[in-house]
């Protein structure tokens, strides 16, 4: 996950932490969403699951900082956050293959297309949603919105959200990754 690591550091008042488009980037307004999923759920300590659900469903995977991030701003000690990530096997702590594709199939970017999306990567690489492939280069899972909506559909890879896709973009963007025989 490359998230900035400005954006990693909760504060008391989950003041809004996507920053502005840096590079020609879209913004990464996921932990924009994550906070407000915190929020929504008024730091609540029982809310750590649900919290924890959507950090997953935004990044892939839970990797510490992101544990971290959602322990402080839930006022959760970090051994109870650790122990229920690593209790619930729908929970990853880290991408299963070397890369990570993650296709958001939420409304905006549904009613764009992002099925064909999803549909060409499995093809062209033969890896199932929420798989790896057989060699661990690469694992594909899907997201209900990444917070780019205006830019749908949209994809992350590598951490990196990049909107307007097309299923042949896709495939393109992710082949630089794979040995040639695929
Ligand atoms: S629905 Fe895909 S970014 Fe919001």
């Amino acid at each position: 996950m490359t998230a900035p690591d400005a954006h990693r550091e909760p504060t008391t008042t989950l003041a809004p932490t996507a920053g502005p488009t840096t590079a020609g980037r879209p913004a990464d307004n996921r932990f924009k969403i994550l906070d407000a999923t915190i929020k929504r759920h008024r730091r609540q300590p029982d809310a750590l699951l649900e919290v924890l659900h959507t950090a997953q469903e935004l990044f892939g995977y839970l990797d510490r900082e992101t544990l971290t991030y959602v322990g402080r701003a839930l006022r959760v000690p970090p051994s109870r956050v650790y122990g229920v990530a690593t209790f619930y096997n729908f929970f990853s702590l880290k991408p299963k293959g070397a890369h990570s594709c993650v296709v958001c199939l939420g409304t905006a970017c549904y009613v764009k297309g992002a099925d064909r999306i999803l549909a060409a990567v499995q093809q062209a690489y033969h890896v199932p949603p929420h798989g790896t492939t057989p060699d661990g280069q690469l694992s594909l899972a899907t997201a209900r919105c990444i917070g780019a909506c205006g830019l749908a559909p949209a994809a992350v890879f590598d951490g990196d959200i990049a909107g307007r896709m097309t299923p042949a973009a896709a495939v393109a963007r992710i082949a630089p990754w794979m040995p040639h025989d695929q």
